[in-house]
């Protein structure tokens, strides 16, 4: 791994906005925002793109990222920083375990912006039924969930998923145009903006829970 790689991951591990230990956070969120306001979470939130314009967007509310990987992490939560967001916070943990970190009706949105596809593996997408089940036990009833990916067969996958775990899809659009978008659905992460270089049409979906 290269140096600079390494040096990040190490000193990823002494940032204030960053935990690699979630479970110690469960039912203590009060000491981490300290405004009892609502909190959205971002999955699979990579260098942060999404959870960092959402939090500047609506400072009234707090932002969690969620991601596996600490150097994309160092990235997130040093932006953070910069930008002085004290709304916002990282974890480094898988999303299967949210329920370590969270207890029940925590989680009042849910934003999963181009999960990894998983071709071979469909379990290992954030929308199978696996996960919709850990969602379920953290997330309040009318908490709601937006996809966004540029792959066909996860789009089509999330849809079926979804509809037979009884949520409610609230919208669906399969080419997401300049005209739909809406502040938050307008936020255009890396890969948003490569897929769009490359001719690709976005999908998003927005669902709750049953
Ligand atoms: C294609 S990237 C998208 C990053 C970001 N959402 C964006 O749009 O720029 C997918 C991210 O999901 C993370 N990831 C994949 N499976 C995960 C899991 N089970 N729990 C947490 N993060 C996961 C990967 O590490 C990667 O950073």
């Amino acid at each position: 791994m290269a140096k600079k790689k390494l040096e990040r991951i190490a000193e990823v591990k002494t940032f204030p906005n960053v935990s690699h230990a979630g479970a110690e956070l469960k039912g203590q969120w009060h000491t981490i925002f300290k405004n009892g306001r609502p909190m959205t979470l971002e999955l699979g939130c990579g260098k942060g793109d999404y959870t960092l314009a959402l939090a500047q967007q609506h400072p009234e509310r707090n932002y969690i990222g969620i991601d596996l990987k600490s150097a994309r992490l160092w990235a997130a939560a040093t932006q953070a920083m910069q930008k002085s967001l004290s709304n916002v916070f990282f974890i480094r943990a898988n999303a299967l375990d949210l329920t370590d970190i969270f207890a029940p009706d925590d989680i009042a949105e849910i934003w999963i912006p181009f999960p990894d596809p998983y071709p071979q593996k469909p379990r290992k997408r954030m929308t199978a039924a696996r996960y919709l089940e850990v969602y379920k036990k953290i997330c309040r009833p009318d908490a709601r969930i937006n996809v966004k990916t540029d792959d066909e067969a996860l789009y089509e996958f999330s849809l079926a998923t979804i509809a037979d775990y009884g949520c409610t899809i609230h919208q669906k659009i399969a080419a997401v145009h300049a005209d739909d978008a809406t502040e938050e659905l307008g936020i255009m992460t890396f890969y948003e903006k490569r897929h769009l270089a490359a001719g690709r049409s976005i999908k998003y979906i927005q669902f709750s829970l049953p």
